[in-house]
């Protein structure tokens, strides 16, 4: 029996370590079909369903009128899954509201740019953020919620809300109350100084000058001062709810707290709202069921869980749901091919995932979301392809319970900033250049390619223990970041700077004194003159020293006209207007260097670069050579280490290993020199450290 000094993190909840698979679950659509409640007990043990997530949506079945609350179906939902061996994570039901709360209160309904408040019964994720009302009615839910199930054997943890921020527009409410909220905030954070805001936001520009504080307006899309502390103070109100929510569970109960969180986490700063979490967790629903172009999928869908993982300092995370089938609101919802989901859940698991669960257990038979592919659809017999792929992963994640807990080896970071996603939004100069997200995942996919594990950190995070940093498209330097960079180059890292970051300050004006600013102006050896922004056909021809670039490198896209005043120059621009120009600097600093790319490169140009800079400084791919379209990931205990290989593909791929003593983690047979994948094939090995 394992002890928890074999594992390199606590369970994510008290109690044994295991792999959660589980879903949401809704019982309160199915009351009056007690033969389907029970033939759900039935099946979650044959699907190997240990986890449940209930309460999401469920306010208008436990608070039917103002405070007629209804626990009985609950209480009894409670016994049945504990009685299964199935455990719990108890939703706030404030995803969505019952129609009695925004017919006596319809301010608790999100007002949206346009100034229309959304109508009652319309839609979820569209209240506002700081209703008291909405407040008020919700903590006294969760707390009786709390007080009642605290001591329940079978209650895991809290899952607060859904997917804040979840519907399109949603996550800002223009409401009286929400602007008044805004401009006392800023009150605060100007220190009570209009001209010191109307300087920082440059308000001068087409006469936007302010001379009262209640003249400022979130939209007024002139100034992106006001834009992006509009932005800022949304997500400040988001992280505020959640405080809110917390502070009413935490009235009776201890058992940790998550959120879901989705799409391209930008809603709001997940950086900020990870600090109040005591694990977090990702709904994961990539554009992936077995045909071509899969790949590119798995990749993008790795660079976010990535940066979901690192957004909570790099521990575990639970994939929240995911589909068994396939979403109704695909394009083309096509069936999952046999073994992509296991293959997708377990390359999950290798990026951190120590949870595959599922929206949701059983489709209901009405509401749009009734075709989304579910464990079981609705109330047809569960003998089905979907119901058999999950049964099987079941099995499989019970006997890797020894992975619950594993670190996630990342010595390379790589910089992806929602203040930077914001604020280069509104900037109509580099608009048709890609933007921050897209940078940072060309940065990473070349990294997950060839084995390499890679955190992807916001602006924010501690930076000692990387030994490559890579700043991409970091287009907003927040206040003391770019110390920080030189920092931990100065403690021996390896920082790579690209040419769309360190544009702006913290409140999106040109930075001071010319790019790349006053620190790392110094501290790159360089000055940044001007960007050039290249037709699409255009290729600049590059000469590189010392294999810095391969050969036949060219730039595409964009080129900084830099001059190098106190740096080496690594790679230069060559033939015509640009001839000569630097492309490529590096300037050493403490145990580390900085580096400048001044240039976007094609092909495998950013790739090459970043396996260099990998190498010099000592960080090793899980595998020496992960072959083209495999997917390596490493997790460790202490004491060993497990390997997730991963074919997204059709074809047989030969994986050679490293001459160490892996195992099939699952059958226990040795697994030699190299294993072979077939395509979507998956497979977990182990070896001791
Ligand atoms: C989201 C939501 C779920 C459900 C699924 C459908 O992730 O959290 O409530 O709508 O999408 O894919
Ligand atoms: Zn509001």
């Amino acid at each position: 029996m394992p002890t928890s000094s074999d594992r390199a993190h606590p369970p994510v909840v008290p109690g044994p370590y295991r792999l959660w698979h589980g879903g949401d679950y809704n019982p309160e659509q199915w009351l009056h079909r007690p033969e389907i409640l029970a033939e759900d007990m039935r099946l979650m043990p044959l699907a190997g369903i240990n986890q449940a997530s209930i309460g999401i949506f469920a306010w208008a079945a436990l608070e039917p009128a103002p405070g007629d609350y209804r626990f009985d179906w609950l209480d009894a939902t409670f016994d049945r899954l504990h009685a299964a061996g199935v455990g719990v994570l108890l939703a706030t039901p404030t995803a969505a509201r019952p129609r009695w709360l925004a017919e006596a209160h319809p301010e608790v309904m999100c007002t949206r740019r346009n100034g229309q408040r959304d109508a009652n019964g319309g839609g979820r994720h569209n209240f506002c953020w700081s209703s008291p009302v909405f407040r008020e009615r919700s903590a006294a839910l969760i707390e009786r919620m709390a007080e009642r199930y605290a001591g329940h054997p079978a209650l895991l943890g809290w899952h607060l809300s859904n997917e804040y921020c979840g519907s399109e527009d949603a996550s800002r409410c223009y409401c009286a109350g929400c602007v008044a909220g805004f401009r006392a905030w800023l009150k605060q954070r100007y220190h009570d100084d209009l001209d010191a805001l109307n300087r920082a936001w440059w308000t001068g520009f087409w006469s936007h000058s302010y001379q009262s504080w209640d003249q400022i307006r979130p939209d007024d899309h002139v100034i992106d001062g006001v834009m992006l502390n509009w932005h800022r103070w949304c997500s400040e109100l988001v992280v505020d709810f959640a405080r809110h929510e917390i502070a009413a569970i935490r009235r009776h109960s201890v058992k940790p707290v998550t959120t879901n969180w989705h799409g391209e986490i930008d809603g709001h700063d997940h950086g900020a709202l990870a600090r109040d979490l005591d694990v977090v967790s990702y709904d994961s629903y990539p554009d992936i069921d077995g045909s071509a172009g899969d790949r590119d999928s798995l990749a993008a869908h790795a660079f976010i869980v990535d940066a979901v993982r690192a957004h909570h300092r790099g521990r575990p995370w639970l994939l929240m749901e995911s589909c068994p089938g396939q979403p109704q609101y695909k394009r083309v919802p096509r069936i999952k091919r046999p073994s992509v989901h296991r293959a997708l859940s377990l390359a999950m698991v290798g990026h951190g995932a120590d949870a595959i669960c599922y929206f949701q257990w059983r489709a209901g038979r009405g509401g749009m979301e009734k075709m989304h592919g579910a464990v079981v659809m609705q109330d047809a017999p569960h003998d089905t392809h979907i119901f058999r792929q999950v049964a099987a992963l079941g099995r499989d994640l019970t006997a890797l319970s020894t992975v619950a807990g594993s670190a996630i080896p990342a010595e390379v970071a790589v910089v992806w900033d929602v203040e930077s996603q914001w604020s280069r939004g509104w900037n109509s100069g580099l608009n048709h250049l890609p933007n921050p997200w897209a940078l940072a995942k060309a940065a990473h996919r070349p990294l997950l390619e060839t084995g390499i594990g890679v955190d992807v950190v916001d602006a924010t995070a501690a930076l000692d223990g990387y030994r490559v940093i890579i700043v991409a498209g970091v287009f907003l330097l927040r206040p003391g970041f770019a110390e920080r960079l030189v920092a931990a180059a100065e403690a021996g890292a390896i920082v790579l700077i690209d040419a769309l970051s360190a544009w702006v300050d913290e409140d999106v004006g040109c930075i001071a004194g010319g790019r790349p600013g006053p620190v790392l102006r110094p501290a790159l050896g360089l000055r940044c003159e001007e960007l050039d922004q290249l037709r699409e056909d255009e290729r600049i021809a590059v000469t590189a020293v010392d294999g810095w670039l391969p050969a036949g490198a060219q730039v595409v896209g964009h080129l900084d006209v830099v001059h190098a005043d106190d740096c080496t120059v690594l790679a230069r621009a060559s033939g015509d207007f640009h001839d000569g120009r630097p492309l490529l600097t590096r300037r050493a600093h403490g145990r580390g260097a900085l580096l400048y790319l001044a240039a976007r490169l094609d092909g495998d140009g950013l790739g090459h670069l970043l396996r260099k800079l990998c190498a010099g400084a000592g960080v090793a791919p899980c595998l020496p050579a992960v072959p083209r379209g495999v997917f390596a990931r490493e997790r460790r205990q202490p004491e060993r280490r497990f390997l997730f290989l991963v074919n997204p593909g059709d074809g047989v791929i030969e994986i050679p290993l490293d001459g160490k003593d892996w195992k099939d983690a699952l059958s226990g047979a040795s697994a030699g020199a190299s294993v072979s994948l077939g395509g979507w094939d998956a497979r977990v090995l182990v070896a001791p450290v």
